[in-house]
């Protein structure tokens, strides 16, 4: 069980420590499998004896996020029964987790006990790992139970992050044909429920329980308001029960598949994939303004459960479209550790701007190995791009001028501090030189095309909401002049941005043709990933791709390129990008759909779509890759739906894989909520709600409005 903000730190030692080097890392806890359970079958002890457990089936329901999982389990004295668990993190009520078992004796008549306490959390403190991507230390946690409670209750309090939370869960006694639970004390102040009864052959008896998890607060406070934020606790799950809760729980999630589905017709394996993938983004997302959505999602403590640009640039786009509240809770969340970015920049030296986190919990920096780290400083140009995003499909103007634009004005002012004026090839250009790109098998080059072509957004971003906001106060609140405007322009317009002319690419940094081509596909299965086989100095001094980079700069602006430049990007890169990163197929996928490269697009994708469930990474134990999920979702509406958006146009650019038949989503634009109907040569577009609005199917224009919700475009 992990809870989405609920962290501890671990001190990091270096060999040699320089200044600005972060002390700590953080990790997510993880705490209790709140699944577990001790049963006695006559005088055989689960907790003591061995039984053999065989998981028969798992499945998740996801139109209700109930999973069912069936065990056949034996005692070493050959008494056989099946065990049914099912469970449920509620949707409806955040805090909320039930779990119910079934026990069927298969074989034998006899006495049965079952005992629901949870004594300890996270027992082990080191996990082993030859993988640098998994965290070697996991939180210091203490338990404690608060007696008296009539039901068990904990305190669970972090060693370093001085954090706590309060736990309680209740045996749900609905039905009079299923035994008694009772609360119980053991010898060592330990509470829980038990339940003794004599069982038959083939009956069944069913056991239900819930959980209610409290917010997470500074230690000291939940230590002094224990009390009142059980009772809080205590006062809703005593007046509900697991199928009321699961029944509120499986509406919400009714609700979430009516707006964000992706309907596909000809391809039911990846029509699986992909709804497994939005359920497991939906469920993932932070929903308080101070969380976000961990790279593995809240399904193991791979990378430590912190945040990255996997939030902004992969995933958000799916929530913006689908389920813009909880984009703006995502993006409030940067909003909420903009202070923490400007201490760092500070602290960094910086006289003015805010310096994001590369990867964080509480904001400040978690990464250790600052050269595929800290440098990735392009982190700041995808926050301000996310908050653009999100007020261009939105038009959330609140949000823009009370959060938005500080945001976007704090990570402007980083670059003209970082970056600076110089002359290049005998031209004054603004460059940005000694920072880490996407690719993370290259660090600290000058002039990342990625980054810089991110900043210059950026700075236009600033400039822009600058002029638009002159009259009001707000640029007098942030200190903004027009000299500092001006300079952020002629930044913008100066930006250096290396070119091959020759080969007609972009170059994914300067000087970056010098380099040696690795030849990718003369190395071996089995030294794949790369950077676990590689010193990272000889994937650095080489021609070669962890994955997309300057291919992310034809995904997110593909305007002003001509096919033949897309071609020759593509061409050059794909054969030096190993995808050793899980964010890369997709990106992949789009531009080679929009290059009308379909096999190759629809291969990516597919590969793409199912990461967790085919283990494509071999790591799926460590946590979903959830930047994946998001990504895949944008494969689909961004590469095969074809869209393009940017502030003041909205079109479609279908490019159908061969199997569909047809693909249909609904996205939120502008205030109304569209369905599109995709199919091989035509599209339809259905107004659902909202005043109506005007986009094109590559250079068609059509309208939607109330009394003409409905159109039909060939293409
Ligand atoms: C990728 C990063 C990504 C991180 C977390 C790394 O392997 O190179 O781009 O942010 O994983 O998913």
């Amino acid at each position: 069980m992990f809870i989405n903000g609920f962290f501890d730190y671990n001190q990091v030692s270096y060999g040699e420590k320089y200044r600005g080097y972060p002390d700590n890392d953080q990790v997510i806890n993880r705490l209790f499998d709140p699944r577990y359970i001790r049963i006695k079958v006559e005088d055989e002890d689960s907790a003591v004896d061995h039984f053999q457990v065989v998981n028969v089936d798992k499945n998740l329901d996801m139109q209700t996020g109930l999973v069912h999982e069936l065990f056949s389990i034996t005692t070493p004295e050959n008494r056989n029964f099946n065990l049914v668990v099912e469970s449920f993190a509620s949707l409806s009520k955040q805090n909320v987790y039930g779990v119910k078992y079934a026990i069927i004796p298969t074989n034998f008549e006899g006495d049965i006990e079952l005992i629901k306490l949870h004594d300890y959390v996270n027992q082990s403190t080191h996990q082993q790992s030859e993988d640098v991507r998994v965290n070697q230390d996991v939180g210091q946690m203490q338990l404690d139970f608060i007696p008296d409670n009539g039901q068990p209750s904990y305190l669970v309090t972090t060693f370093r992050s001085q954090q706590g939370i309060i736990l309680t869960y209740q045996a749900d006694q609905a039905t009079d044909s299923n035994p008694e639970i009772d609360y119980f004390e053991d010898d060592n102040h330990h509470y829980g429920y038990h339940s003794k009864y004599h069982a038959k052959p083939g009956s069944q008896k069913e056991f239900e329980f819930l959980f209610s998890i409290g917010d997470i607060h500074p230690l000291v406070n939940a230590r002094m308001y224990a009390d009142q934020y059980l009772a809080s606790l205590d006062n809703y799950i005593r007046n509900t029960s697991f199928n009321s809760e699961l029944m509120a729980s499986a509406q919400v999630w009714q609700t979430f598949w009516l707006h964000s589905d992706v309907k596909i017709d000809g391809d039911p394996v990846i029509q699986s994939c992909i709804r497994f993938n939005l359920f497991e983004l939906n469920q993932s997302a932070g929903r308080d303004e101070f969380t976000s959505i961990p790279a593995k999602g809240l399904t193991g403590n791979g990378y430590g459960g912190q945040f990255f640009w996997d939030t902004e640039i992969f995933m958000l786009p799916f929530f913006v479209y689908t389920e813009p509240t909880i984009a703006k809770k995502l993006l409030m969340y940067r909003y909420h550790t903009l202070q923490m970015a400007k201490e760092q920049a500070s602290d960094f030296g910086l006289e003015k701007g805010a310096m994001y986190a590369w990867r964080t919990i509480n904001g400040y920096e978690a990464s250790a190995y600052w050269l595929a780290g800290m440098a990735q400083f392009h982190i700041n140009a995808d926050i301000a791009f996310a908050v653009e995003q999100y007020y261009t499909i939105t038009n959330d103007e609140d949000f823009l001028k009370k959060d938005g634009f500080e945001i976007i004005l704090e990570t402007a002012r980083f670059w003209m501090q970082y970056g600076n004026f110089a002359q290049v090839n005998g031209k004054r250009h603004f460059v940005i030189n000694r920072v880490t790109g996407p690719d993370e098998y290259s660090a600290l080059v000058d002039n990342n095309y990625y980054t810089n072509v991110m900043a210059q957004f950026n700075l236009r971003l600033a400039a822009k909401y600058a002029e638009k906001f002159g009259d009001t106060d707000i640029p007098v609140q942030l200190n903004v002049t027009g000299e500092e405007i001006a300079e952020m322009k002629e930044a913008a317009d100066l930006m250096y941005l290396p070119y091959d002319q020759e080969k007609n690419v972009k170059l994914q940094f300067q000087n970056f043709e010098q380099l040696p081509k690795m030849s990718i596909s003369s190395i071996d299965q089995s030294r794949f990933p790369l950077l676990l086989h590689y010193h990272p100095l000889m994937l650095y001094r080489a021609q070669v791709n962890k994955q997309a980079d300057t291919i992310m700069v034809d995904y997110m602006f593909p305007q002003g390129n001509t096919q033949d430049q897309l071609k020759a990007d593509y061409d050059f890169y794909e054969p030096i990008t190993t995808h050793d990163s899980s964010l890369s197929k997709a990106i992949y996928a789009i531009v080679a759909a929009r290059i009308d490269r379909d096999q190759q697009a629809y291969d990516f994708f597919s590969q793409a779509v199912k990461t967790d469930l085919i283990d494509l990474h071999h790591n799926t134990k460590n946590g979903i890759h959830a930047g994946s999920l998001g990504a895949a979702w944008s494969g689909i509406v961004y590469g095969f739906a074809g869209i393009v958006n940017n502030a003041d146009h909205f079109s479609l650019e279908p490019h159908l894989p061969d199997a569909w038949n047809c693909v249909k989503f609904r996205l939120q634009l502008h205030h109304c909520e569209l369905l599109f109907t995709i199919y091989q040569d035509q599209v339809e577009v259905e107004l659902m709600s909202g005043k109506g609005m005007a986009l094109s199917v590559y250079n068609k224009k059509i309208k939607v409005t109330p009394e003409d919700p409905k159109q039909i475009c060939q293409y």
